[in-house]
C-alpha cells in the first residue's frame, strides 16, 4: 500500500493484499495450496526464475510473500522472510551467517530454546559464543572481540521481562561491525520496531501475539538490508524451514486484528501485574510498566506508554507447588497452555516448560524460581481478569 497518510492500525489491513502479477482482487486474500506454479515452454522458465515468480513453494508462495509485506510494513524493514516457526526463523539466521571462527553474544536473559539452541547447534559449528547480561553495557562492551560477528537479544526477556536497551547495544554492535539480532516476539512490532533502534535483524514468533489465535506454528525474520535476505533465504531453502502456505494463509488472517488483540493484551497485563504487585502474598511482578520495576525509566525510553509494552508478565508466588495446584484449579479464566499470545489468558510454568532444560544454576540468574509463573494476556475484560487472579490467590493466605 501505498498511502502514508494512514494509520498503522488501518495500513495493516490492506498490506499485502496486492500482490505483483496478481491479476484478481479478492476481497479476502486467498490461499494458494500448491506445491508449485505452472510454466510454459523455456523462454517463460528463464524468464520467470529471473524475474524470481512463483515456481517451487519452499522457494516463494503468494500466501508467505503477503504475510512477508505485512510483517516488513509493521516492522519497518524492507524485507521478510516466512517461516517454519520461530525457531526455524532463529537457528536457520545463525546458520546463514555465522561461520567457524566467528564469535557470538548471547543475553543471558533468553528464551531456553535459543539458549538451547545456541549451546547445541551453534557451538557444534565451532563458533565461540558468550552469554552475557545485556543490562550491563559496560560488560557486553568488554565481552566485545576482533572476531564478534553477531549479538543477539528479546527485547524483554521470556519470563522476566528484563528490558535490553536496543539502541545502545546497537551502537555497540556496530562499532564492532557486528549484526544485532532482537527476538521482537514477547513486544510485538506494535509496542517497539527494533530495526528503527538501530538492529539489523528483527525475528517475531508469528506463533503467538501476531496471529493471535493459537492455531499455527510460524515466524518471521525482517531485515533492511537486501544481501542479508538474500544469503537467509538461501539457506532457508537448503534447511527447508519455509512455513507451508495454508500455514501463512492463517497467520495473515490474524494478523489483520493485531491492533484491536495485541493493545488489549498489552493493557490487560499492566493491569494485572499493578493488582497482583498490590497483593499481599505474591513475592514479586515483573513487568516493564510498574514504578517499582528497575528497569522501568529504560522502558519509559524505549515505550510509548505503561499500556504499550508487553502482554506479558511473570509473577512469583512461594516455592510450595501443592498451593500452586490450588491456585491452579481455583483460577476461572486463566488456564495453563505451554505458550503465549493467545486471545485468552494463559499460564505456564517456566520450570516446566520454557526453561525445562535450561540449568537450574543459570535460570536462577535469569530470575526463574519454582514459585515463578508467566502469564500472557488475553483480550477479557480486565476487571474480570484481575478479579478472578486474586480470588485464586487467597489460597496463599
Ligand atoms: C521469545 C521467544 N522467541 C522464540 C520462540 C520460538 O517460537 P516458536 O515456538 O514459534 O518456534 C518462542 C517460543 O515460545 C519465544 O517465547
Amino acid at each position: 500500500m501505498s498511502s502514508g497518510s494512514f494509520s498503522e492500525a488501518t495500513r495493516i489491513l490492506y498490506e499485502g493484499h496486492k500482490l505483483k502479477g496478481l491479476a484478481m482482487t479478492p476481497e479476502a486474500f486467498p490461499l494458494f495450496n500448491t506445491t508449485a506454479f505452472t510454466m510454459g515452454d523455456l523462454d517463460d522458465v528463464d524468464k520467470t526464475y529471473s524475474e524470481k515468480g512463483y515456481t517451487y513453494v519452499r522457494t516463494r508462495n503468494p500466501n508467505r510473500t503477503a504475510l512477508a509485506e505485512a510483517i516488513s510494513f509493521l516492522e519497518l524493514g524492507s524485507h521478510s522472510l516466512i517461516f517454519s516457526s520461530g525457531m526455524g526463523g532463529i537457528t536457520t539466521t545463525y546458520f546463514s551467517l555465522l561461520n567457524p571462527g566467528d564469535h557470538f553474544i548471547c543475553n543471558s536473559y533468553i528464551y531456553g530454546e535459543t539458549f538451547d539452541a545456541i549451546n547445541q547447534l551453534v557451538r557444534k559449528c565451532s563458533v565461540e559464543v558468550d552469554f552475557v547480561d545485556f543490562t550491563d553495557l559496560e560488560l557486553l562492551r568488554s565481552a566485545i572481540k576482533p572476531n564478534t560477528k553477531m549479538l543477539y537479544t528479546e527485547v524483554v526477556s521470556n519470563p522476566t521481562d528484563v528490558i535490553a536497551d536496543i539502541e545502545e547495544i546497537a551502537k555497540i554492535a556496530c562499532l564492532a561491525g557486528a549484526w544485532l539480532m532482537v527476538d521482537n516476539t514477547f513486544t510485538t512490532p506494535l509496542a517497539v520496531k527494533p530495526l528503527s533502534l538501530g538492529a539489523d535483524i528483527v525475528i517475531n514468533s508469528l506463533t503467538k501475539f501476531l496471529n493471535g489465535h493459537s492455531d499455527a506454528l510460524a515466524g518471521s525474520i525482517t531485515v533492511k538490508d537486501y544481501n542479508l535476505f538474500s544469503r537467509i533465504q538461501e539457506i532457508r531453502m537448503l534447511t527447508g524451514t519455509s512455513a507451508e502456505p495454508y500455514t501463512a494463509w492463517t497467520v495473515f488472517k490474524g494478523l489483520q486484528t493485531v491492533h484491536l488483540r495485541v493493545n488489549k493484551q498489552m493493557e490487560n497485563a499492566a493491569k494485572l501485574a499493578g493488582a497482583l504487585e498490590a497483593s499481599p502474598v505474591v513475592l514479586k511482578v515483573n513487568h516493564p510498566s510498574l514504578k517499582s520495576n528497575p528497569q522501568h525509566e529504560l522502558a519509559k525510553k524505549i515505550f510509548k506508554d505503561d499500556n504499550h509494552m508487553t502482554g506479558v508478565l511473570s509473577f512469583d508466588m512461594p516455592d510450595d507447588k501443592e498451593k500452586i495446584n490450588q491456585f491452579m484449579n481455583r483460577l476461572r479464566l486463566a488456564h495453563y497452555a505451554p505458550t503465549l499470545g493467545g486471545i485468552r489468558t494463559s499460564l505456564s510454568h517456566p520450570v516446566h516448560s520454557s526453561h525445562h532444560h535450561v540449568p537450574e544454576a543459570e535460570r536462577k540468574k535469569m530470575g526463574i524460581s519454582y514459585g515463578t509463573m508467566r502469564v500472557s494476556c488475553g483480550i477479557e475484560d480486565a476487571e474480570d481478569l484481575t478479579a478472578d487472579f486474586m480470588q485464586a490467590l487467597e489460597v496463599f493466605k
